[in-house]
């Protein structure tokens, strides 16, 4: 009733302290192998240990019985066949690949990881595995004091998460996001811990509430399930980048979206009628500001009934969604889980009479309140229900759209715990279990229901989805925006290690709402979050109903002026952005990175919160704050070309960089290059022509950067039609030698040749191309079919 004043810290309050036993594991008693797997039994419990790859191990204790190692609902990866060294002989056993080495200490039961040197990846102390006797499950493992940790998804706060206790279960939160809100929409029970200048992973697969303690002990870590096994993988690294590949490799990897939603999408709760979204299209179209996609909000549908338009404000859709495509511009709509409990609308007469929506034990449906008021919620868990939610999608895909934005599905519910009742039972394909064990999973199974089902109907084409909700794997059918933030610049500045440490967390396409969504937003906001949102691999502008409008031009046309440099910009950089889109969906790899991912060695870059990197060569550090003109920018290794003046500077200093509104700092590594397109229109969004700017070095550098291009649209690369390039890049004193390491794919673009462009060539300086001495109009040509 007080929590709101400082009664809810009255010392009557009683901060409750007692402590929390668990029963240890205990000592261990018996071992055998059984196809590959070990098993232990010990004094109170059974745990098997399983080697996935030479660098990933499976760890699982049930506290019920037998470890069951087929209930995943995240694990995409088939354990390979490894070779492991085993020694039972000794008090502590040892199990070695040609990674690492398990070490287990039989009296009490404690498990580390090591490297091949003899460094500790995970141990246990005093205290390994333990639970209590109401099914929470819980795990102890040391913490050194040069550990620094990351990702665990969607988090506000700094990027180093030492020091802070993480929940993980998908919250819709409206409240201002503070640094200690949490948790948020997205769960994603996974971290990488950074200790002098090595990584390595925990992937804790358990879809309970869990909770991440790094912060209420010294010398420990912890983490902690309410319910299922205590079930990890660690993955060994020792890079960052490395962590990253194996996390990915067990759970998947984004497949690569379509070109157009890697451009800008402008957004707003809501575009009221068919009137106003045309007027936002055409304002776009005649102020020449780049734009590829249009979100519809829930005013489209009648009454928020999920599949259908409303017929006043919406008279015709299918003409709608025609005229946009040929503005260049697609229709991203809005759906919700929630359908409307309204006997007369067929969505719902179906999913009670096919028996689909989520039900209780004794089989009365679930009904809570949204935006369409009460409503009932589809099972997602059943392969039945996915199938037919996937199926309803050809409403959509019938018009013409092929991209959905899917919201509220947590599921968020307008009531006290914000979400489902934890005792409703979902069918979760055969192996029924309550939504307090599949919660966290609800939103990613909506995404796959509706991913698969875009996929199946639009014949070849890449489908776009975007959640707020998900789970580990959700980069597998999703993008991910980071729910209802504000218009604060604090809200600007705590995006940049959330989207870092989503991306840490193996899901690359992600971004905040640029300007900020609740609240009113301001000319000078607005386009210092335009700026940064150019580089934030997910780039939408959306605003909250009743606050001001906040689309470029809303603010005269100085701040538009700014605002459509930097939307071109994104458009300039496609290229570039695209193939490292590319690269995330091979490698797992995030296109918006941490400083450490490029520089783990270097300790300035552990909690650098307010710049970051695009791939591996480029450094944006935007002002973040009002009237700012002058920021500290750190530079690591290396020498560093401001992209607006060419001036180099020295790595490993810290700068004090000037940037009036309409300029935001981007470096590139001397010795480096970066892939760049002309904007042309928005009815014309094809590349005519590819720039390579080089960042001409002479002393030894060398750089080596996949290329890749693709018609952008369609699977048609899954078949080989794909241009790719390993590109290289050398720099001595006389001269800039440019080659293609290799090249494949059968993809022929509009363009025929990479035109190439040195910034900082010295005089005397020779630029060779494939061999050839350039003779000053440079150009790379490559092989076609
Ligand atoms: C939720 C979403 C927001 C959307 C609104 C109305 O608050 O997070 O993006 O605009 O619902 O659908």
């Amino acid at each position: 009733m007080h929590e709101d004043t400082s009664f809810a810290i009255h010392p009557g309050m009683g901060q409750q302290s007692g402590a929390v036993v668990y029963r240890d594991i205990g000592r261990e008693m018996e071992h055998q192998k059984v196809n590959d797997i070990y098993l232990f039994t010990c004094e109170n419990g059974r745990v098997a240990i399983q080697f996935y790859t030479d660098s990933i191990v499976r760890i699982v204790m049930n506290p019920d019985g037998e470890p069951e190692l087929d209930r995943s609902q995240t694990v995409v990866a088939e354990p390979d066949n490894i070779i492991v060294k085993e020694d039972f002989s000794a008090d502590t056993y040892s199990l070695k690949t040609s990674k690492i080495e398990l070490k287990i200490d039989r009296e009490p039961f404690r498990v580390s990881v090591n490297d091949l040197e003899g460094n500790e990846l995970v141990s246990e102390g005093e205290r390994g595995m333990a639970y209590r006797e109401n099914g929470e499950v819980i795990v102890y493992k040391q913490m050194y004091k040069k550990d620094h940790f990351y990702g665990f998804g969607e988090k506000a706060g700094f990027l180093d998460k030492r020091g802070e206790v993480n929940e993980m279960w998908n919250t819709d939160v409206y409240a201002p996001h503070n640094p200690e809100t949490d948790p948020l929409y997205q769960s994603i029970p996974y971290f990488m811990t950074l200790r002098q200048g090595k990584a390595h992973g925990v992937y804790f697969d358990n879809t309970f509430r869990t909770s991440f303690d790094m912060r209420s002990n010294a010398d420990r870590y912890s983490f902690h399930a309410e319910g299922g096994q205590l079930d990890y993988y660690v993955m060994a690294g020792p890079k960052p980048k490395q962590v990253l590949e194996q996390y990915t490799h067990l759970t998947g990897r984004m497949p690569l979206p379509p070109k157009w939603a890697i451009g800008y999408h402008q957004s707003r709760y809501s575009y009221q009628t068919e009137e106003e979204v045309r007027e936002i299209a055409q304002n776009f179209i005649d102020r020449d500001i780049p734009i590829d996609v249009l979100h519809l909000d829930i005013h489209y549908m009648n009454g928020y009934r999920v599949f259908t338009f409303d017929n006043e404000r919406f008279p015709d859709p299918e003409q709608l969604i025609k005229d946009l495509r040929g503005m260049g511009i697609r229709a991203v709509p809005i759906v919700d889980p929630g359908v409307k409990k309204d006997p007369e609308y067929p969505v719902y007469q179906e999913g009670v009479r096919q028996n689909l929506f989520c039900k209780y034990l004794e089989g009365n449906i679930y009904f809570g309140d949204v935006w369409p008021g009460t409503s009932a919620f589809p099972d997602f868990t059943d392969e039945k229900v996915r199938n037919w939610w996937g199926r309803k999608h050809a409403f959509y895909t019938d018009m013409g759209i092929e991209g959905i934005w899917n919201d509220m599905n947590e599921p968020a519910v307008f009531n006290e715990t914000k979400t489902m009742d934890v005792e409703v039972m979902h069918s979760n394909d055969g192996n029924p279990a309550t939504h307090r064990e599949l919660h966290n999973v609800y939103g990613m199974l909506m995404g796959k229901a509706t991913y698969e089902g875009l996929k199946e109907q639009l014949d070849g084409k890449r489908p776009f989805l975007l959640t707020r909700a998900g789970f580990a794997g959700v980069q597998r059918y999703a993008a991910v925006w980071t729910g209802d933030n504000r218009s604060f610049w604090e809200h600007l500045q705590m995006s940049l290690p959330m989207v870092m440490n989503l991306g840490l967390s193996g899901v690359p396409f992600t971004g905040p709402d640029v300007g900020g969504f609740a609240h009113h937003t301001n000319a000078e906001l607005l386009v210092r979050w335009t700026q940064v949102g150019a580089f934030t691999p997910f780039f939408r502008n959306h605003s909250v109903i009743g606050s001001l409008y906040q689309e470029p031009w809303q603010f005269g046309e100085l701040y538009e002026a700014i605002m459509k440099k930097y939307i071109q910009m994104r458009y300039r950089w496609l290229p570039h952005i695209y193939s490292l889109f590319a690269q995330a969906s091979k490698e797992g790899l995030p296109v918006m990175r941490p400083l450490f991912m490029e520089f783990p060695e270097d300790e300035k870059t552990y909690n650098l919160n307010d710049q970051f990197m695009i791939g591996d060569n480029v450094i944006i550090a935007p002002i973040l704050a009002p009237s700012v003109e002058d920021r500290a920018v750190y530079l690591p290794d290396g020498e560093w070309v401001d992209y607006r003046t060419g001036d180099v500077y020295q790595g490993r200093n810290t700068y004090l960089i000037h940037a009036e509104l309409e300029d935001m700092p981007i470096f590139i590594k001397r010795g480096t290059a970066v892939m760049q397109a002309d904007w042309v229109s928005n009815q014309d969004k094809t590349w005519k022509s590819i720039t390579m700017d080089i960042y001409a070095g002479e002393q030894g550098e060398s750089y080596r950067f996949s290329y890749y291009d693709d018609d952008g649209e369609t699977f048609a690369y899954q078949q080989g039609r794909f241009l790719a390039m390993e590109i290289e890049v050398a720099s001595k004193a006389d001269a800039v030698y440019l080659d293609i390491g290799s090249q494949s794919g059968d993809y022929t673009p509009a363009y025929r040749q990479i035109d190439v462009n040195l910034i900082g060539l010295k005089q005397g300086q020779d630029v060779i191309i494939k061999g050839v001495k350039s003779n000053g109009d440079h150009k790379l040509s490559f092989s076609e079919w």
